[in-house]
Parts: C-alpha cells; structure tokens; sequence
C-alpha cells in the first residue's frame, strides 16, 4: 500500500521511515502543502498523511475522491484544518493522533513562560556581548501565583500537574470539570472567574466555534492588567488585532504564541531571506514582551516516534477496515 505525505520535513521522513520499518508501505514525501494544487502529483495512492496546515476542506476532499483515496492520516492531535461533514459526505476514512506526547506541548508552554519571564533569550544575548547588568531581567516568582487553565483535556491536564509542581495556584475552565485534577488540587471556575483571577493564562482547548477568539477584545478587559497569556493551541484563539492593541497599552503583560492566525503562509518555513507581508506577525514580533514560537511546541523526539508509529498503526487499521488501537484516532 502507498501512503502519499504532504507538508513532509526530513524529520517527517526519518520518523515514519523508521516507524514504517514494522508496516514496510510504500512513502512517497512531498514538501508542498495539500490544496487543489498539488492533488494532481497524487497516483496510485491508497492513503495520504497531511499535517496542521494542510487544507482538508470540500474542494480537496473531492478531488481525492476523484483519485481513489479511501484514507487521510492526519499526524497531529487537532483537526480544525479538516471540513468533518464533507469527509463524511466523501467516504474517505480519516484518522489522527489524539494524543503522542501532551507532555512535550505542555512543557513547551512553561518553557515559554519562563522565558517571558526570567528573560533567558536576552541574558544570553547579552552576556555573550560581555554585557553582565541586570537591568531589564527582572522577572516574579512563579511560586503562589495563580495560573488559568482553558481546556483541560491531555495537555492542559499535563501542563496543571507541571503548574502545581511549581507551587502554582492552579485554575481551570472545561466544559466538563476533571474528578482528577479537582483531586490533585485544581479548582475548576466559569471563565470569566478564570480571567478575573488568572496572572497567567494558558490555553488548550481546540479551536472550534465556541472557541474561536476566545480572547478578544471583551475577555482581555476581564483580566488583570499584566496578564502573561500563552497559546500553544491554534492561532485563531486569539484575536490577534485585540491582543495587539491590549500590548500597546500595556494592558497584556506578556504573550506566548507558539500558533498564529495566518501562520499557514509562514510557519515551518525559512523566509529568512524574504520580505514578510504580514504586518501583523511583524507588529507582534517587535514587541519586546512577545514571543513567538513557530508551532514547534510538539517537536520532541518522544512525540515524533509516537506520532508515526499511531498513524502507520491507524492508517493499517482503517485498510483493514478495522477500528485504530488508538481511542479517538479515527475522526470519520
Ligand atoms: P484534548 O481533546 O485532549 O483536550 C481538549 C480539552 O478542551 C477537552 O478537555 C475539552 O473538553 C476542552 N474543550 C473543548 N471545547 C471547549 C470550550 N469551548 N471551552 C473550554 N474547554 C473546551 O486535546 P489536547 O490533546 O489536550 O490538545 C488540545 C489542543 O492543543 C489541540 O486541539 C490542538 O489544537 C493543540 N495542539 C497544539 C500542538 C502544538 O504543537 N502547538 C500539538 C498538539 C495539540
């Protein structure tokens, strides 16, 4: 069987390559994207792999069903990228990865706060220039502040219990309160409590209706002013134009973006020798309380492995037309 991938990076082919060592498919790697463009490179194909940038929507869907597809693998958690009633309407099968590594997407969002924070990306800068003043590091004590939780599924869970090692007050906000984590000490709020109470806020929650500019321009004004906000969910979580102006005032302490809105024509990418059009990256990346990440907050090793050997597993079961291993891995 050959299983044709889209959006492929060589660490994307040295993982499944590895993992396919126990499947032996035929891989065919493309770069691009897939869109309406590329589907013409696709022939006799079984299954494609996309990522979180490749654009499953009605369009796309029929055009492979024109071409015999009966599988999409996505090899990433979230599936916002994916029209759920066209692929239901096409027949072709769809899978996902519900959960390789929540750990590695957890400990990117403290990584994230810690820099924001203590300011190692300038210390470093600075005392490789000799530079040994600590002015402008200051940073606060993690220890006994309050942390916002949105989305508590297998990574806001992860990230709770790394926030309460930390000697965090922990609070969260989920359409279904966690017996486990309200165990474990995390008390579970209505949202705009969270946002009221909240000096960092970390968002895991899929990007869905509900969900989509969650942080806006009216939930931003319930927070309090200094607000630290990390996003290593999907970039349409945020407002971007609210947090922007929320940033000239001052108002936003502190952002952590590791997803953005438009990062479908950056991320993943070296533009380092291009002109980038996109004011709006551009405006967020010259704040100096910014920073962004390039949706790297999965990359670990541990969560490459995982994520192509559910996949291979997955991709094998739905050719069987049996249910993947993994619970919540098929999608439709
Ligand atoms: P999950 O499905 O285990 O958990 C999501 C949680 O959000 C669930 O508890 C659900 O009840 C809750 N939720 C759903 N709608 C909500 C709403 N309207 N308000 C509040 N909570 C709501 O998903 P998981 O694995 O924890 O991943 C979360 C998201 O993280 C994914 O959907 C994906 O977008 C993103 N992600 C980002 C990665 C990165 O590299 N930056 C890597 C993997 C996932």
């Amino acid at each position: 069987m050959k299983i044709t991938f889209f959006s492929a990076k060589p660490y994307d082919k040295q993982s499944f390559r590895e993992a396919n060592v126990s499947h032996n498919f035929d891989l065919e790697f493309f770069e691009t994207h897939l869109g309406l463009h590329s589907v013409e490179m696709i022939s006799n194909v079984s299954a494609v792999c996309v990522f979180v940038n490749d654009k499953l929507n009605r369009d796309v869907l029929k055009a492979l069903v024109a071409k015999n597809i009966t599988i999409v693998a996505l090899r990433c958690a979230g599936f916002n990228n994916l029209d759920v009633e066209a692929a239901k309407d096409s027949g072709i099968k769809v899978c996902r990865v519900p959960a390789y590594s929540p750990e590695a997407v957890a400990e990117h969002a403290l990584a994230m706060i810690m820099t924001l924070n203590r300011k190692t990306h300038k210390a470093y800068n600075r005392v490789r220039e000799q530079n040994f003043s600590l002015q402008g590091l200051l940073g606060f004590n993690l220890h006994g502040k309050t942390v916002g939780v949105i989305g508590t599924g297998n990574i806001g869970k992860a990230f709770c219990h790394i926030m309460l090692g930390l000697g965090c007050k922990v609070i969260a906000f989920d359409l279904i309160a966690n017996k486990q984590l309200e165990a474990a000490g995390v008390e579970f709020l209505p949202l705009t409590d969270l946002l009221q109470q909240s000096d960092v806020i970390s968002l895991h929650c899929p990007l869905n209706e509900q969900t989509t500019h969650i942080i806006n321009k009216q939930t931003i004004g319930f927070m309090k002013p200094g607000v630290m906000i990390i996003n290593t969910g999907r970039g349409k979580l945020i407002h971007t134009a609210d947090a922007i102006e929320a940033l000239k005032t001052g108002y936003i302490g502190y952002l952590g973006i590791d997803v953005y809105e438009q990062e479908e024509k950056l991320f993943f990418k070296d533009l380092s020798g291009d002109i980038i059009q996109d004011d709006i990256i551009q405006r967020l990346m010259s704040f100096p309380n910014v920073l962004v990440t390039a949706h790297q907050a999965f990359f670990t090793r541990e969560a490459l492995q995982q994520i192509a050997a559910i996949t291979l597993n997955s991709i094998w079961s739905l050719s069987l037309d049996k249910i993947p291993a993994v619970e919540g891995a098929r999608v439709v």
